[in-house]
């Protein structure tokens, strides 16, 4: 059997996690039992869940995330050599799967619908995890209508880029919040955004009020803390929110205090509701069927960044987390 190389937690992660809390080990893998596949990654994703699952992060253990593998040897009829599978069993390039999930909190292994000429990478953002977030975490939370006003932060990542097109298709004025000014001009001049802000340049607050001196009826939350105090202190009566993240806060060791949200949430009869994006997995393929079609007809467009080689798995998600990404973060292995 081939040998396999795996990302391990070589130290504890405090604050922002460095090159040296990791390191790569081989591992001889085991012959092939019946029912099981072994998979050869092409791409790994790097995503924010990675520094928030901090139980699953004990010295010595493979570092958590997904990837999307070719089925290089197969004893599962389900599982035909040759297929795409996505799946949750870690940063490792090659894998032996028992494909039955071993745990109620991990996804089963995915076989990649047939996605034509668009890149495989994609089944690891908008045709992935990251996209059917996107897509239930606005349609079936915040029930967006024509003519009302969304605001996304995290805007020009995996999640909020795609959130902010769905708003737009579905017919909605759309404000991005986001940590460059390369970021803000990719969401309005590309992405068709109405407005987009730099909250590290910008008084957010300000700038909010100006792109929607009628209040916000929707938010999608990718980030917590002080955005989210902003943001919902500028909410019209009637506004929906979606909890989708606090990414703001994955490298503190403690949590920031809640803001006082209860004269907002119940003067203007606001909702709000968290979610995790595997509530939905039955229908994920729908999400993705729906999306591929808005993709083909140039309605939603999407952007990768790519770190190539294995070996710099780490140093994509740290970039990850630091916002040196556009789009969907991603190494092609
Ligand atoms: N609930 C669920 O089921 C679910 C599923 C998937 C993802 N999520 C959440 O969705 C959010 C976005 O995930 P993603 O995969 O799309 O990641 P992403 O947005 O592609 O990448 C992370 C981005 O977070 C921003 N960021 C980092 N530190 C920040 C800070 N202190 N303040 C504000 N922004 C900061 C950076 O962009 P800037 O340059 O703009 O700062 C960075 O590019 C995360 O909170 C993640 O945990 C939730």
């Amino acid at each position: 059997m081939p040998k396999a190389r795996k990302i391990v937690i070589a130290s504890q992660f405090e604050g922002e996690p460095k090159i040296t809390d990791f390191k790569i080990e081989a591992e001889e893998l085991r012959a092939l039992q019946d029912g099981q596949i072994l998979c050869e990654a092409e791409y790994i994703s790097v995503d924010p869940f990675q520094r928030s699952s901090t139980h699953k992060h004990k010295v010595g253990s493979t570092m958590v995330g997904a990837q999307v593998a070719r089925i290089l040897d197969s004893r599962s009829l389900e599982y035909p050599v040759g297929r795409h599978v996505v799946g949750y069993w870690g940063c490792r390039d090659r894998t032996v799967v028992d494909p039955t999930p071993a745990a109620d909190d991990i996804l089963p292994p995915m076989l990649v619908p047939d996605i034509g000429d668009l890149p495989l990478s994609l089944s690891l953002g908008v045709l992935g995890m990251p996209g059917a977030t996107a897509y239930f975490g606005l349609l079936h939370i915040c029930h967006p209508k024509p003519g009302e006003t969304v605001v996304v932060n995290g805007a020009a990542g995996a999640v909020g880029s795609i959130v902010g097109q769905i708003a737009r298709i579905k017919g909605c004025k759309v404000i991005g919040i986001a940590g460059s000014d390369l970021k803000v001009k990719w969401l309005k001049e590309e992405l068709g955004f109405d407005h987009a802000i730099n909250y590290k340049t910008a008084n957010v607050d300000k700038a909010l009020k100006e792109a929607a001196p009628g209040g916000v009826d929707v938010f999608f939350d990718n980030v917590g803390g002080e955005q989210f105090d902003v943001v919902i202190s500028n909410m019209r009566k009637g506004g929906r929110i979606s909890l989708c993240g606090f990414i703001s806060s994955y490298n503190e060791s403690k949590l920031p205090k809640m803001p006082a949200i209860h004269m907002h949430m119940i003067g203007r009869e606001l909702r709000m509701e968290g979610f995790m994006v595997s509530r939905w997995w039955g229908r994920w393929d729908q999400a993705f069927t729906e999306m591929a079609q808005w993709i083909r007809e140039g309605k939603l467009k999407y952007r990768e960044t790519v770190t190539e080689g294995f070996q710099n798995t780490p140093r994509a998600f740290i970039g990850m987390l630091r916002g040196e990404n556009l789009g969907k973060a991603v190494v092609k292995v």
